[in-house]
């Protein structure tokens, strides 16, 4: 069984190693997952064993575009031996929840153009590809498609 629920800063260390875990260059910073934890206009969102092990987590954002809040998707990610299983579905789910009650319609999100695996992910939980493309956006030089998802529309 895994438990959905909102992290705290009692998993800061649990969530950079996750972190660390699931992407290479990209690893969010300690303090950058301390800030998100902490400020009142992010959701972060662990999936848990009983145990207490935390296996996955979500890191959504909002801010006002042209008066109109808006949530992003800013982090996601699994453990490698706990894939295929449903629980990013779950945490998109949960997470999507969370941005509904707050009253946020639109969702967006960035990936990379080369992790075809995500991007069929996000299609399966409804978001669509923009056309444009954002050049350079990674570190690395590689760029990024935007992936939307107007609740208001489904
Ligand atoms: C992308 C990721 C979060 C998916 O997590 P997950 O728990 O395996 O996803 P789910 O089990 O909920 O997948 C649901 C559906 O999405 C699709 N999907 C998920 N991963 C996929 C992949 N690698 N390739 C193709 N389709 C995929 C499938 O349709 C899947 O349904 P199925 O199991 O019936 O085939 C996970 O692979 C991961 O952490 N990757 C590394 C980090 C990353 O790339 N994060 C996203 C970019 S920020």
């Amino acid at each position: 069984m895994v438990n959905y629920c909102k992290a705290t800063l009692l998993d800061l260390f649990a969530l950079e190693q996750l972190e660390k875990d699931c992407f290479q260059a990209e690893a969010f910073s300690r303090r950058l997952i301390k800030n998100l934890l902490i400020n009142s206009k992010s959701a972060v969102f662990k999936a848990a064993e009983p145990t207490g092990k935390i296996i996955g987590n979500i890191i959504g954002t909002t801010k006002k575009e042209n008066s109109t809040s808006v949530g992003r998707i800013f982090s996601l990610c699994v453990l490698g031996q706990y894939r295929k299983i449903g629980i990013a579905s779950q945490l998109v789910k949960t997470l999507e929840e969370e941005f509904s009650s707050r009253g946020i319609k639109k969702v967006k999100l960035e990936v990379n153009t080369n992790n075809t695996g995500a991007q069929r992910f996000y299609k399966h939980c409804g978001y669509l590809k923009s056309p444009a493309v954002l050049h350079n956006y990674y570190r690395d030089g590689s760029d990024a498609h935007v992936m939307t998802k107007d609740f208001s529309r489904s």
